[in-house]
C-alpha cells in the first residue's frame, strides 16, 4: 500500500496517463515455464504489451498494489486459499480489469465458482497448450476491457456542505488521501464545482478544461478523457477538477454527468465527489450512485436546518437514507452545543471534528493536504474512513462473499 510522505507537497500537474491502463496491456503471473511458453505462443501479437512473469496470484497482488493493466492472468496452482487471494486481488484492481485464471483443478465446481460467482472471465486448468490459449483466452483479450456494471463499479462517496464554507472540500480532499493509506485500490477525487472549486488549490494542482468538456458532452467522455483530465496526486489518487472562468456558465448535461460517473466507476475502486449544494439538476444522479452522502455542517442553526433538509431530499430522491452527517469545527466559540445539534438533527452527528486551528488554513494556502500538516485531523477523520472502507465489503462487491453464499 502506498503511504503519502508526510511533508512533501503533492506533485502538481502530472498528467495521469498511467491511471488509465495502457490499452491492451496484459500482465501474467504464472508458476512454471511450460505455462509461460504456452501463453507466450498463444498470445503472441495479441496485445501491444504482453508481460509474463514468474509467480502466482500472491505476486500479482503485490504488483497490482502499484501498477495496473487491462488484463491480468494469474496462476492459483498450489495456492492454499485461492478464492480469498483472488478476492484480495479484485479489491485493488480497477473494476474493469479483466481477470483470467489458471490452476490445477479440473473440477467443474471450481470452474463454476470462479467464472460464475467470482466474476473471473475465464478459468483454464493445466497443462496449458498454445491451441487452448488461443481458443479459450484469446477471445476474452480481444474483447478489451471488462464491463463493470452495477455491483462491480467503484464505490461512490458524495461530500457536500450543508452551507458554504463549513469545510466540505477539506473533508473530501483529505478523505480521498486518507483512504489511499487505509484501503487498497485506485481513488478518484472529482470536484464538481467547475467554477471556484477548491480541491485543486488544496493539492497545488492546475486542472484544464477536460472535465467541463466531458460533463457538457458525453461523447467527449471517451477512453482518452481520463488520460487528458486526471491529475495524479499521490500514487493511487487522481484528481479531476476544473477552473472555469466565471463569465460563462458551463452547460452540464445529464448524459455528460452519467458518462463521467460510468468511466470513473470502471477505472477507480473509490470515487470521492465534492458535490455542489444545492445540487444542480444534472448532478442529482450522483446522489443515486453514491453509497454514502456525507453532509458537512458547522455548529450553527442554519447548518442544522439544512443538513436535515438535505437528508430529506436524498431520501426522497433515492428511497434510502444514505446520509452521514459530519459536524465540523464543533467546538468553535459561540457555536451551538453538540446537544443542540443532536436535538436539531434528531440523532447525533455520525462524525465530529473539532476546530483544528490556523494550521488548517495554512495548509490550504500552501496547497498541502491538511491531514499531513495537522495530524490530529487524520485521527478525527478515522471514523468516517472506517465507515466508508467497511461498506466496501457489501456482499455483491465481494467475490469471496458471493462465492461463500453461492
Ligand atoms: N476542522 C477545521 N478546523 C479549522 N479549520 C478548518 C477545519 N475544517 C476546515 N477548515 C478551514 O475552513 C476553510 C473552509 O474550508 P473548505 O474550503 O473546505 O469549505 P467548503 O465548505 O468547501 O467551502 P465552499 O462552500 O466555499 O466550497 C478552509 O480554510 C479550511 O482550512
Ligand atoms: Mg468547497
Amino acid at each position: 500500500m502506498r503511504v503519502l510522505s508526510s511533508d512533501a507537497a503533492p506533485a502538481a500537474v502530472t498528467p495521469a496517463s498511467e491511471i488509465a491502463a495502457p490499452t491492451g496491456r496484459i500482465v501474467a503471473f504464472v508458476a512454471d515455464d511450460d505455462t509461460a511458453n504456452a501463453l507466450r505462443l498463444g498470445l503472441m501479437g495479441a496485445a501491444p504489451e504482453l508481460d509474463i512473469r514468474r509467480g502466482t496470484v500472491r505476486h500479482a497482488i503485490r504488483f497490482f498494489e502499484k501498477e495496473t493493466a487491462q488484463t491480468a492472468i494469474v496462476d492459483v496452482a498450489g495456492v492454499a486459499d485461492a478464492a480469498a487471494a483472488l478476492d484480495e486481488l479484485a479489491r485493488l484492481c480497477p473494476p474493469d480489469l479483466k481477470m483470467l485464471v489458471i490452476g490445477d483443478s479440473t473440477e467443474i465446481g471450481f470452474y463454476r465458482t470462479l467464472v460464475g460467482d467470482l466474476g473471473v472471465a475465464e478459468y483454464m486448468h493445466k497443462p496449458l497448450t498454445r491451441d487452448a490459449v488461443q481458443r479459450l483466452l484469446l477471445p476474452h483479450i480481444a474483447q478489451g476491457a471488462a464491463e463493470a456494471p452495477g455491483g462491480r463499479g467503484g464505490h461512490v462517496v458524495a461530500v457536500c456542505g450543508a452551507r458554504g464554507g463549513v469545510g466540505a472540500t477539506t473533508i473530501a480532499v483529505n478523505t480521498a488521501l486518507e483512504l489511499a493509506r487505509l484501503a487498497r485500490g485506485h481513488i478518484a477525487l472529482l470536484d464538481l464545482h467547475l467554477q471556484g472549486g477548491a480541491a485543486a488549490l488544496m493539492l497545488s494542482a492546475r486542472p484544464g478544461p477536460g472535465l467541463r468538456i466531458a460533463l457538457e458532452d458525453p461523447e467527449r467522455a471517451d477512453a482518452l478523457f481520463l488520460e487528458r483530465t486526471a491529475i495524479a496526486i499521490a500514487g493511487r489518487v487522481s484528481l479531476l477538477g476544473a477552473e472555469e472562468p466565471f463569465e460563462v456558465t458551463p452547460a452540464i448535461s445529464d448524459g455528460g454527468v452519467g458518462r463521467v460517473l460510468d468511466v470513473l466507476r470502471q477505472k477507480f475502486n473509490y470515487v470521492l465527489i465534492d458535490l455542489p449544494m444545492p445540487v444542480p439538476v444534472p448532478m442529482r444522479q450522483v446522489l443515486t450512485a453514491a453509497r454514502e452522502v456525507v453532509v458537512v455542517m458547522g455548529p450553527d442553526v442554519a447548518s442544522v436546518r439544512d443538513a436535515r433538509a438535505i437528508r430529506h431530499m436524498v431520501k426522497a430522491l433515492t428511497g434510502t437514507d444514505r446520509v452521514l452527517t459530519l459536524l465540523n469545527r464543533a467546538d468553535i466559540r459561540k457555536g451551538v452545543t453538540l446537544k443542540l445539534v443532536e436535538k436539531g438533527l434528531g440523532v447525533a452527528p455520525d462524525v465530529v471534528v473539532p476546530d483544528l486551528g490556523p494550521g488548517m488554513l495554512e495548509a490550504y494556502n500552501l496547497g498541502v493536504p491538511a491531514a499531513q500538516r495537522v495530524p490530529a485531523f487524520a485521527r478525527h477523520l478515522a471514523p468516517l474512513l472506517r465507515e466508508v472502507a467497511a461498506t466496501n465489503t457489501a456482499p455483491e462487491r465481494s467475490w469471496l462473499k458471493r462465492m461463500l453464499r453461492g
